[in-house]
């Protein structure tokens, strides 16, 4: 069953948020605090070792309420029974949404087209659990008969952006092999990459879904060139493993189809880390912290399946996002994790995010008349402190915030930790209360700042504060704590699609640049330009009078 098919902006919960909006868009936070001494008791969710505090936004009791009603008239109870059953929710590509799938209990009885899935996804995880022991115990070797040191993910976007920030988010779980990634199609990327390895001791994982990307396909060739200067044609196939659907291309390549790990069409390149698209990861860390991510993903697809909605993380997540970019007119949304070991969250959601729900074409076929996919970005705390974070506390943008913080340290280094965790409950603290008139002529007096130069000084040191954040308190960095949380994301992503009207499982809009590159190189190749809109024909002659 496809999903139904509801404007957003036609609902009555739509209209009535409209109205509520004319008398929130003013509403001040610290009021809303002052008011009701049990506001955070009452806005946050706890579950499994997350606390989830959403109290400081721009909401009362009557906004959740009607965002809730918004759910339930676009029916998204409905869409998500859709989702986890296994329906052809990607309709513009006739496909299921299944990456719950993969990381369900092996007794789950998920159908595809009536067929049970789950035989096939345990026969890969045996695969992946197999062929990583093999890799990290040093029993499977290289062509010289030594053990593999290092590994090479060769892959771009969801074959890549996955792996590369669970790999580096797990470094504290990681084991004696270094793990490399190799995305663009620059060439000074793969050699730079290649750079002081040995082909003994280098294995190289090639993830295409497809595998006829092209910047995959170029850095699996000149990775290939490279391992062949000393290597022969035979000794490739124990060099290089693949994780793909199209059989055709990987053995035409020279890998031996033992060595190929399955992908499938239900699962988009961008949710696809927890399949053998994560074979780096289990490389990394070994199979049976990549199986706790899963285990903590699937513990989040539960969450989100049975928990009601107003005490469901992503659904209420998602709900407030819509609230401020369908109402407040917020157009980004940053995430800061204070850690330095998620330093590729954001642009790992970055691809899902916007990928997903960058579409202005309604579920109907029409134009929407509303906005849709928010703009994600951020780097962790403290460095964001000291590079963007004055825009969102005093810049003339809204930029709601997700904060992401843990209570342990991985290390033990409390010192450090108390300091960073302390400019995490600072930071959400000043974003909601700026800094009043009072307290700015208090710091005067104190630092004896009178007269004209105090006058002057003053509205450039007041602000209003009433900056919504999220703060996502955690227990500890953990496998199974980073697998809900990645789940978390991407359901509500899910939520935000379905509330938005829009497919958000297809890329059409990445397709069309695919296109261009590839006749464009064609052209690069011939010298011969042909008919473009005048700036790209005197740009790529410019390009190739130098090259
Ligand atoms: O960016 C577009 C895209 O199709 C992504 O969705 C996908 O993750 C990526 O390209 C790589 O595709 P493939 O795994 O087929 O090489």
């Amino acid at each position: 069953m496809a999903l139904e098919n509801t404007n957003p902006s036609g609902t009555a919960a739509w209209q009535e948020l409209r109205a509520h909006f004319a008398d929130m868009q003013q509403a001040s936070m610290q009021d809303m605090f002052t008011a009701d001494g049990s506001r955070s008791e009452k806005f946050h969710i706890k579950w499994n070792d997350f606390l989830v505090d959403y109290s400081k936004n721009i909401v009362n009791q009557k906004t959740l309420d009607l965002l809730q009603d918004l759910a339930k008239e676009v029916n998204l109870a409905g869409a998500m029974e859709s989702y986890f059953a296994g329906e052809a929710i990607n309709r513009t590509e006739g496909r299921a949404v299944l990456h719950t799938a993969l990381r369900a209990p092996q007794s789950a009885d998920i159908k595809v087209d009536g067929q049970n899935v789950m035989p096939e996804v345990y026969a890969a995880k045996n695969k992946i659990k197999q062929f990583t022991d093999e890799v990290i115990s040093g029993s499977r070797k290289g062509y010289t008969g030594r053990a593999f040191t290092h590994v090479v993910n060769i892959g771009i976007g969801g074959s890549d952006l996955g792996p590369a920030m669970v790999v580096e988010a797990l470094a504290y779980y990681q084991n004696q092999l270094e793990v490399r990634f190799i995305s663009n199609v620059d060439g000074d990327h793969v050699m730079e990459k290649l750079k002081g390895l040995n082909p003994e001791t280098t294995l190289f994982v090639i993830v295409s879904k497809t595998f006829t990307t092209q910047e995959t396909l170029s850095n699996a060739n000149t990775a290939r060139a490279w391992f062949l200067e000393q290597a022969t044609q035979d000794d490739v196939a124990k060099h290089f493993v693949a994780v793909s659907t199209n059989l055709k291309n990987v053995t035409e390549f020279g890998i031996n189809p033992d060595n190929v790990f399955p992908m499938w069409d239900w699962v988009g390149g961008r949710f696809s880390l927890w399949s053998a698209v994560g074979l780096s990861v289990a490389l990394a860390v070994g199979y049976d912290n990549f199986d706790k991510l899963l285990q903590g993903a699937h513990e989040m697809d539960e969450h989100f399946r049975t928990a009601p909605h107003e005490e469901n993380i992503p659904v209420v997540l998602a709900l407030l996002s819509i609230w401020y970019n369908n109402f407040f007119g917020a157009e980004s949304e940053a995430l800061i994790p204070y850690t330095q070991y998620l330093q590729k969250l954001a642009p790992y959601l970055q691809q899902g995010i916007m990928e997903s729900n960058g579409k202005s074409v309604g579920r109907d076929g029409n134009p929407v008349n509303y906005q849709t996919g928010t703009i994600i970005w951020g780097e962790p705390g403290t460095n964001s402190q000291h590079a963007f974070f004055q825009l969102i506390h005093q810049g003339t943008k809204l930029i709601p915030t997700d904060f992401i913080g843990f209570i342990k340290p991985l290390h033990g280094n409390h010192d450090h930790h108390d300091k960073l965790m302390s400019n995490f409950f600072a930071q959400t603290e000043a974003l909601l209360n700026g800094k009043t008139e009072a307290q700015v002529k208090a710091e005067f007096d104190v630092k004896g700042v009178t007269g004209e130069e105090a006058d002057f000084l003053l509205p450039f040191k007041v602000f209003r504060g009433n900056k919504p954040t999220n703060t996502l308190l955690i227990d500890k960095l953990t496998p199974e704590t980073l697998g809900s949380l990645v789940a978390l994301y991407e359901h509500k992503i899910f939520v935000q699609g379905v509330i938005w009207n829009i497919f958000s499982y297809d890329q059409w809009g990445v397709e069309l640049g695919k296109q261009l590159a590839n006749s464009i190189l064609g052209e690069i190749n011939s010298g011969d330009v042909k008919q473009h809109d005048s700036s790209t024909t005197a740009l790529l002659k410019a390009f190739l009078a130098k090259k």
